[in-house]
């Protein structure tokens, strides 16, 4: 007879083996992916086999395979307007017309990714076929596991709502979004011993998502859409901080799309908004047309220093902390102090978010460093140095990211710190 202790013990485990059951951990998303999507570039119109190709190409051609970024990501209005008889999403003809499966070949034989956009309500946010819940949640990840899709982002138009029928945006939602997510979830679970398929939620932040996320996928959107503008970036960028802690290997906040190249933010803002986005281990999806990138945006996006921090194994986002005299974080604004630890070391955020000036650190106030002597590099300028503490100047809206090395140095043979 098993004590009552054991017996206890028994039903712990097997309440952390459901639980482990439930969660969407197959393995995959263990880093924050690294990729394209077609949605900025021109909305339904960049949904194509073309533009698929193109990028793929262009992936290699510009040296971005080689830097990490991985899929190519197809978002919403690839489909006919209606389910053919079947029930089946139809790849509209005029965009894919030797259909999905030819193009998700040659994006695999080319070493990268591919993806595909759905939603969980009855229509897509631009009004194509939706999953509709559980209605063909299965049906259509049969199909996507049939043409090899790798990812599949989940999107939160025309759910259940109060109002009747459901809006494209329901602001008097009929439950918790996580309702209509979990048949999609448990679908995409049930094949995964045929081909695994990344998860990525985007229900906009709704429901504190990044409190369950990790249950239901391997990535989800934390906010609204990044609009690439300043005010995006900046929304965005600053309400990342609080939820830092939910994110990490198999389930990490998304902030959406990188919105690089546009006329929206200069070029200083293009760093902060890379630089952030990396340090907070967001995805990096880069949100513009490969064929129309400038050297100087193409230099963000390929910055090696910066992708190794957000690819670190160890996977935590970097968060604010305020040093001692300094202000402390301003709902909505920037914060200029980030820091976050990497397995050999920790990632230094400094942000020129509000005004541009000099700002600067002692390592000892600076969360997992101490009152020592470090090494350490910043990885836009390519400056580096050995001290207890650094200083920038910074234009606005301008950012340092700075990696300061903790683990042991080896000096002819001998190990020194
Ligand atoms: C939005 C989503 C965007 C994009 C768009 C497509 O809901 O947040 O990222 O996917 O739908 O219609």
């Amino acid at each position: 007879m098993p004590t009552m202790n054991s017996a206890l013990k028994a039903l712990f485990f097997a309440l952390v083996q459901l639980q482990a059951a439930e969660a969407l951990d197959n393995g995959i998303g263990r880093k924050p992916h690294m990729g394209w999507s077609s949605w900025n570039v021109a909305q339904c119109n960049s949904a194509s086999a073309k533009y698929a190709i193109d990028t793929a190409n262009k992936f290699i051609s510009l040296g971005l395979k080689d830097l990490g970024y991985e899929y190519i990501n197809i978002d919403d209005c690839w489909t006919t307007r209606s389910r053919d008889g079947n029930g089946k999403l139809v790849p509209d003809p005029s965009k894919w017309p030797n259909g999905i499966k030819p193009v998700v070949d040659q994006i695999h034989g080319m070493g990268l990714k591919f993806g595909l956009y759905g939603c969980a309500g009855q229509q897509t946010c631009a009004g194509f076929p939706g999953s509709d819940g559980s209605k063909h949640a299965a049906s259509d990840v049969a199909q996507l596991a049939d043409w090899g899709v790798d990812f599949w982002k989940y999107d939160n138009c025309y759910t259940p709502c109060l109002d009747n029928p459901p809006p494209q945006t329901c602001g008097r939602p009929n439950g918790n979004t996580k309702t209509w997510y979990a048949p999609m979830r448990d679908a995409i679970l049930a094949v995964q011993d045929k081909h695994k398929i990344h998860f990525n939620l985007c229900n906009w932040g709704r429901d504190e998502v990044w409190k369950w996320g990790a249950e239901y996928g391997h990535s989800w959107r934390m906010s609204t859409d990044n609009w690439g503008d300043w005010a995006s970036v900046e929304r965005i960028g600053s309400s990342s901080a609080a939820i830092s802690g939910y994110s990490g290997p198999g389930g990490f906040n998304d902030l959406d799309m990188l919105y690089l190249g546009s006329s929206k933010i200069n070029a200083d803002q293009e760093r902060i908004h890379f630089g952030l986005w990396a340090i907070a281990k967001s995805p990096l999806v880069l949100g513009l047309d490969l064929n129309k990138i400038s050297d100087w945006t193409l230099g963000i996006i390929r910055n090696k220093g910066i992708i190794a921090i957000n690819q670190d194994s160890l996977g935590k986002p970097a968060t604010t902390f305020t040093p001692p005299g300094k202000q402390g974080p301003v709902n909505g604004k920037i914060h200029p102090y980030w820091a976050g630890p990497l397995s050999d070391g920790v990632v230094i955020g400094l942000c020129a978010g509000t005004s541009g000036g000099t700002y600067g650190v002692s390592f000892k106030d600076v969360p997992g460093l101490s009152d020592s002597e470090y090494s350490w590099e910043e990885m836009y300028t390519g400056q580096k140095g050995t001290g207890k503490s650094i200083s920038f100047d910074i234009k606005l809206h301008d950012m340092r990211v700075i990696k300061v090395t903790t683990t042991p140095r080896k000096i002819r043979g001998s190990t020194a710190l």
